[in-house]
């Protein structure tokens, strides 16, 4: 059951603990996190639940697939080298205290 930290665009931060085994887009949307929009719901091809992970924990994460990197290309805000989509990132207890950034649109 991981604490995770969403950082919103004007800096307020909402943390939950979220269940083991669901995606980081998952637990957002359950949770009712503002700006993870998550049109397609985790089929990985809409890059609206586009988050940057806190630059001490991108090493972290399993690397992107090819496909999530291919969809980072076109996300409406710009990309950061920390970008992930939220839907490809399985959280379990090694992600205690997960703390990622909301970028300021989806679209
Ligand atoms: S929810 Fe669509 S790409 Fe993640």
């Amino acid at each position: 059951m991981p604490d995770i930290v969403f950082v919103h665009p004007d800096g307020r931060e909402e943390g939950f603990e979220a269940p083991d085994g669901v995606s980081l887009m998952q637990a957002a949307t359950s949770y009712g996190i503002d700006g993870i929009v998550a049109e397609c719901g985790g089929s990985g091809i809409c890059a609206t639940c586009h988050v940057y992970v806190d630059p001490a924990w991108a090493d972290r994460l399993p690397p992107p697939e090819p496909h999530e990197r291919d969809m980072l290309e076109v996300t409406a805000a710009v990309r950061r080298p920390t970008s992930r989509l939220s839907c490809q990132i399985r959280l379990d207890r090694q992600l205690q205290g997960l703390r990622v950034e909301i970028p300021d649109r989806q679209y």
